[in-house]
C-alpha cells in the first residue's frame, strides 16, 4: 500500500476517529448491559421450558385470584397512615423504622403469625429515593426474615441495577409481613391488619417514587379494584404527600411470562423519568 505524503495524518485522524468512537460504544454498551441483562436473562430458558411443558400438557400459568382483594370499585386515595394503631403501642406514634419493625416482630393480629417462621419487615436504605412494594414473603423469604432473596429477588436485583441501582441504595417491603401459608394470595382482611405498618414504612422513608410490584400490591396502595392493564402506564400519586407511585409486574410473573420484561422496563423508565421530573 502506497500512502501518499500528508496521507500519514489521514490515517493518524482515521485511527483516532475510530479509537473514540469503540471507547463510545463500549461505554453505551456498558449502560445497557444492565438492562439487556434484566431483559434477556433466562428468556431462552424459560422459553424453552414453557414449550416442553405445554408439549406435555402442563398448564404452567394460572392467573392468580386476586380479584378478591378489593371487591368496590374506588379509586379512593389511600388514607394518611394512623398513628395508632400498632399492637402494643397504641397511643404513641412510631419514630422510626426500628420501632415499627419491633411491633411487626411481635405482631398477632392475623392468623399468619401461627405459621411463619420469622416476620419479614422490609429492608434496605432508609431514605431511600426508590421503595419497591411487593405482595407478601415467600419460603426462603420466611426463612431468612428478608424481603425478596428467592428466584423472583434475584430478578428484582436485575429491575434496580438496571436503573443503575443497588439494592443497598433503595428500600424493598411487601404489603405483607407474613408468609400466607403455600405461598396462597393474600386475604383481604390480612391485607387490612398489615397495611399499618407498610402505611409508616413509607411515611417514614418518604421515597420519590414507589413501584408497586404486580396487582396485590397496586390495589393494596391504591385502593383499588382497577384491572392491572389500567393501572400500568401511568403515574399515580399515593397518599397525601402525593408521592408518585407506578405500577409494574412483580418479579415472581416476569419469571414465568419473560416477553413482557419489556413491557417492565417501559414502568420502570415511567417511573425514573417522573423522579427526574419531580
Ligand atoms: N414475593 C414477594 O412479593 N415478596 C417477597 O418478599 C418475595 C416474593
Amino acid at each position: 500500500m502506497f500512502l501518499k505524503p500528508g496521507s500519514n495524518r489521514v490515517v493518524l485522524w482515521a485511527i483516532l476517529q475510530i479509537g473514540l468512537g469503540i471507547i463510545v460504544i463500549s461505554q453505551g454498551c456498558c449502560r445497557l448491559f444492565p438492562v439487556l441483562q434484566f431483559i434477556h436473562v433466562e428468556h431462552i430458558h424459560l422459553t424453552r421450558q414453557l414449550r416442553l411443558l405445554n408439549q406435555l400438557g402442563v398448564d404452567v400459568w394460572v392467573h392468580r385470584t386476586t380479584d378478591r382483594l378489593w371487591s368496590a370499585d374506588s379509586a379512593v386515595p389511600v388514607s394518611p397512615p394512623e398513628t395508632d394503631d400498632i399492637p402494643g403501642r397504641d397511643s404513641l406514634v412510631p419514630t422510626s423504622l426500628e420501632e415499627i419493625e419491633k411491633a411487626v416482630r411481635s405482631c398477632e393480629k392475623c392468623p399468619l403469625h401461627q405459621t411463619r417462621t420469622r416476620t419479614v419487615f422490609g429492608s434496605g436504605c432508609p431514605d431511600a429515593d426508590w421503595l419497591f412494594v411487593g405482595e407478601a414473603p415467600g419460603a426462603q423469604e420466611d426463612r431468612q426474615g428478608k424481603p425478596f432473596v428467592g428466584r423472583a429477588g434475584k430478578l428484582l436485583d436485575l429491575m434496580i441495577a438496571a436503573l443503575g441501582l443497588h439494592r443497598s441504595e433503595v428500600y424493598i417491603a411487601n404489603v405483607l409481613k407474613c408468609r400466607p401459608p403455600n405461598n396462597r394470595d393474600p386475604r383481604p382482611d390480612e391485607v387490612v391488619q398489615c397495611e399499618h405498618y407498610l402505611q409508616h414504612q413509607l411515611a417514614l422513608v418518604r421515597p420519590k417514587i414507589i413501584v408497586a410490584l404486580g396487582l396485590t400490591a397496586t390495589r393494596a396502595l391504591l385502593k383499588t379494584n382497577r384491572g392491572f392493564r389500567e393501572l400500568r402506564g401511568s403515574v399515580h400519586a399515593y397518599g397525601d404527600q402525593d408521592i408518585p407511585l407506578v405500577a409494574t409486574y412483580h418479579p415472581a410473573y416476569l419469571l414465568r411470562n419473560p416477553g413482557q420484561k419489556s413491557k417492565s422496563w417501559e414502568d420502570l423508565w415511567l417511573a425514573k423519568t417522573s423522579i427526574q421530573a419531580s
